[in-house]
This record gives structure tokens, sequence and C-alpha cells, in this order.
């Protein structure tokens, strides 16, 4: 753990904390689950997790509506059993990342019930983003800002009598989470206080959630939605709500905080920015370490696109003189082994294919210069759940859509971890708070453990070769040329040694020199095969929608 420097080229696993594991058999994961899966993230070769929010909250967004930041929600734990964690993630060389949600409490938070209880000009309402109501009887919203979450941005504020008073409070998520105002220096100072609270118990870092939505601009114009929604996780172009520069100022002051400690602790931001330059921006030296690089997530299996994404990233970084960041899966998309897969025209997904395409990208990726996160489960290759039943539907996006969007559930079913029937594994009974398909148990850790082929043997083969690379992680990356729908690179570490990763988008064998490598340190599926033939020597082929690392 003497490394400072470790973020640079990490792996860092993302913990859904419900959906993780469960000890007690209340169907929930918990953070004594996470605990005793310590062993099993070891042997998978990570060096961090993120673990998503685990404060005291009433659930309407999956724990991203906080009530007390400094509080574990009794459901998942206590305070002693996140010390514990630390304590034994720490053992085990293994670095923990809580998840910090500045942009919007949780209405039933208290400084949110003061404003309930209180009147216009109190310091509860400037903590909040509070306006008067347009129109004759203050009964149309400030703005048109709509909530990512569907429908309108903001809601009325109501008296303690229950009548509507003449103002309405933002929440850009759901009306269960409004905004904070962090032009309020007291907002600021409790932010400040909470990081130093979990960075005194000796957390690593700090994912910020909506990084890039904290600061809107002056006035609160209207925005020209010019029939765009705001996507899911704002990537709508110079939105007076998105990316505006007062962010900056912000991340500045944390990145004080953050160097207080030894040694200092880091940051991730969840940034949806328009471009690889905007993104760049929070990477300067004094602001935040890293920031997610969604650009190269919504890529999917476009290989120009996949380029143009790595190129921009990869410069933009290295003027500011951050490392980039790479991510395929999170809480939030559908999970890339069904998001990659071929729709056909009836609208079925070949989900042979799109593992296959998933385990191709994801070492493709795993070589890429920079850190890397990846999200519980698709270490076993699990499908995204598309068809929960409607009633264990709990994403505020299926509510507030009137049931037409189905939402983030599908990604966030709980693990299976061994046995064939339900929990499987997850916890001591059968309770799992969404349910898990039964096509699972062949997926489990228990049924994927020591099978030669498995994802999650390859994830495990991948990472030990990642990490005992120099030239992978660190070091240079150059585009080699190549035929067809082909992506390979060089990657050259300072001590000389060098590998090439090549991924083949085609749907058939690609043939590429000998020259690139004769020996395959490891592939994305079985169909790699060093030939000869008469006429054309020696050669390489690669199999259709296939991955592969080479060295001489
Ligand atoms: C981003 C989080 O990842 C997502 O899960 C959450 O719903 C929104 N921010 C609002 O906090």
């Amino acid at each position: 753990m003497k490394n400072n420097n470790w973020w640079r080229d990490a792996v860092i696993y993302q913990v859904y904390p419900r959906s993780f594991a469960d000890s007690d058999g209340d169907g929930i994961g918990d953070i004594p689950g996470i605990t005793s899966r310590l062993d099993y993230l070891h042997d998978l070769g990570v060096d961090a997790i993120w673990i998503s929010p685990f404060y005291d909250s009433p659930l309407h967004d999956g724990g991203y509506d906080v009530t007390d930041y400094r509080e574990v929600d009794p459901r998942l734990g206590t305070i002693a059993d996140v010390d514990e964690l630390i304590a034994q993630a720490h053992k085990r060389d293994i670095r923990v990342i809580m998840d910090i949600v500045p942009n919007h409490t949780s209405s039933e938070h208290e400084w949110f019930q003061e404003v309930l209880r209180s009147e216009r000009g109190s310091a509860a309402w400037d903590r909040y983003m509070i306006r008067p109501g347009k129109g004759a009887d203050h009964a149309e919203p400030p703005n048109n800002w709509k909530s990512v979450f569907h429908g309108g941005g903001w809601s009325r504020l109501k008296s303690p009598d229950g009548s509507p008073t003449d103002f309405w409070y933002l929440h850009l998520f759901d009306s269960t989470q409004p905004d904070l105002n962090w032009q309020n220096p007291e907002v600021r100072a409790e932010f400040r206080d909470i990081l130093r609270f979990w960075f005194d118990r000796g957390i690593d870092g700090f994912r910020i959630d909506v990084a890039h939505g904290m600061v809107k601009e002056e006035g609160l114009p209207d925005f020209d939605y010019d029939d765009t929604e705001p996507a899911l996780l704002g990537d709508a172009p110079h939105a007076p709500f998105w990316d505006q520069d007062g962010v900056h100022e912000i991340f500045r002051e944390w990145r004080l905080v953050a160097d207080e400690y030894t040694p200092p602790r880091i940051f991730c931001g969840e940034t949806w920015v328009p471009s690889p330059e905007r993104l760049a921006r929070y990477q300067r030296p004094d602001e935040l370490h890293t920031s997610f690089n969604f650009d190269y997530l919504t890529a999917n299996w476009e290989s120009k696109t996949l380029q143009k994404s790595i190129d921009d990233t990869i410069a933009n970084h290295e003027i500011v003189g951050a490392p980039p960041t790479w991510v395929l899966s999170n809480h939030d998309v559908h999970r890339h082994a069904s998001r990659l897969a071929p729709v056909d025209e009836a609208g079925d997904r070949d989900l042979h294919r799109g593992l296959r395409r998933a385990r191709a990208l994801t070492l493709f990726t795993m070589s890429l210069p920079g850190s890397m996160y990846i999200y519980q489960g698709e270490e076993l290759g699990l499908p995204e759940v598309f068809d929960l039943p409607d009633e264990a539907r709990q994403d505020p996006l299926w509510f507030r859509s009137n049931h037409t969007d189905i939402g983030r559930d599908g990604c966030r079913v709980p693990l299976p971890w061994s046995g064939t029937s339900p929990s499987y594994g997850f916890g001591p009974t059968s309770h799992s708070w969404l349910p898990q398909p039964a096509q699972w148990a062949e997926l489990s850790v228990e049924a994927q453990q020591g099978q030669d082929g498995s994802t999650l043997e390859f994830y495990r083969e991948a990472l030990r070769i990642r990490k005992a690379s120099t030239a992978l992680g660190g070091g240079d990356l150059k585009w080699l040329d190549h035929v067809g729908d082909v992506l390979a690179f060089t990657r050259t570490s300072a001590d000389g040694s060098s590998i090439i990763s090549v991924l083949n988008l085609n749907n058939d064998v690609v043939h590429l020199p000998i020259e690139w490598g004769r020996t395959a340190l490891i592939a994305s599926s079985d169909d790699i095969a060093f030939l000869k033939t008469e006429g054309s020597g020696e050669f390489l082929a690669v199999g259709p929608e296939t991955a592969v690392w080479l060295t001489q």
C-alpha cells in the first residue's frame, strides 16, 4: 500500500452494496457481506473497490438519496462494520473508495425538513435551489428544466399545513432529491467536513456523484431542448445545468482537503460531458485525480468511434498530465454483455455473441493506458435482466415514466455466488430484493471457478497478466495499421518490453502479420491460431469478434 500513484493505472471494482452479498438473510446486500467476499476480490486481482452509497436513505433512488451522510443505512450495517471493511480490505492491499452525493440530498434530510418548517428568507431555504413560480398565482415552475428521470424538474413547495406556497424547488432527478445550492458557503463547508469524516476513518477516496451538475448557470435560463430529452445522465451539450465552469472551483477546494492526508486521498468524478476535451478539464492538476470517461462507454461496438474516443481521451488527458479511465458497465447502464449483443429484426438479442463481444472489448480495454473500472458481475458475464416482474421494479425512472422506461433495475439484480436455487448464495436465505433468473445458477462464482474458459477465469488471468506487465497500465500506445474492422496497437514500457493488443470487430476470421507476435498471452475466445501456408508463409488467424494480447 506504499505507492501513492496507485490510482494512475488501478483496476477498480464497483460494488453495488445492496446486490453484492447479503450476510444476514434479509435479501439486501450489506457491508459485512462485502467484507466476507474480500478474498474473492483479492483473487480476482483488483486494486480497489468503489462502493455505491450505503448511507442512511429512504431508497427512492437506490441510496443516491441521502438523509445522513455520516450514518450507515441500518439495513446495510454500522459504522463499525465500515471500519472493519476498511481494515480487512487494506490488509489485502485493496483500497476503498466511497461514493459522495453532493448535488442533492434526500427530501427526508434534516436540512430539507427544516425548509418545510421555515419561511422564505430562512437559512434553510438558501441551502437549496428554491425559486418563486411563474404566472399570476405562481402555479408554473420557474423555468422549463426537466428531470433526468422524466417529468418536470421542479416541484411546488408546500406549507406545513399542506397548502401550496408560491415557491418551487429544483430536482434534476426524483422529486425526493432536492438540488443543493452550491453558491451557499454553508453547503460547501458541510461537504468538506463530510469528506474529512470519512477520510479520517481511513477510506482512500471518493467517487463524486453528478460532479458535472453541482453548479447551475446564473439566472437559471430555460434550456432549448430542441426535441432532445436530457439523456439519463446528462450528455446534453451546453445545458445550463451541466458542466458549468463554476464546478471547478469546488473541486479545487476539495483537492486541498484530499491533499491534507497522508497518503493523499483521491477523487473520481462522475462527469457526463459533451466531449473528451471538456472531460479533461476536471483532471487539471489541482482538481480531480480522475473522472469517468463515458464517451468510450457509449462507443459500444463501433471501431471508428472507439478509436476516436481513445485518441481524443488520451490526447486531452496528456495536456493536463492525468491518466484516463475506462469503463464498460456500471449500475446506471445496461450490462455490456447485453448492450453489445446484435439485435435481429424481431428485436431478439443474440446473447451468445453479446458475451463474446463483451469479453473481446473488455480484454482490449484492459490494455489501454490508465485505470479501469469493473462493475460487479461483469466478471461472471452476467447479462442485463430485461424481464423483471413489474411489481419488483424499484427504479424511479420506471415510476416517473408511467411504467414505460424499465430503467436500471436489470443491472442491479443480486449476484449469484453458488448453488442451484435462489438466492444462489447471495445470502443465507432464498430472499433477494430483486429476483434472479434461474439460468444464473450456471453463471455463479462456484460454477465458473477453476473452469477453463469461463468468463471468471478469463478475467482473473487477464488481470494477472496486466498487473505483471510493465507495458500495460502505464506505458506508451502506438496504433498499428490494419485492414478491415480491426483495432490494434502496441503498448511499450520504459524498460522496452511491449505487448500488442488486437480487437477483431469483424464477424469473420482475420489474418494478421506474424511479426505482430508469435505468442498469444491471452485471447478472449479459443479462435486463435498461428498458421503456415505454402503460398503466404506464417500468419496469425484471429477469429470473429475476438481480442488477443500478443508478444514475441
Ligand atoms: C448518478 C448515479 O450513478 C445514479 O445511480 C443516480 O440515480 C443519479 N446520479 C442521481 O444521484
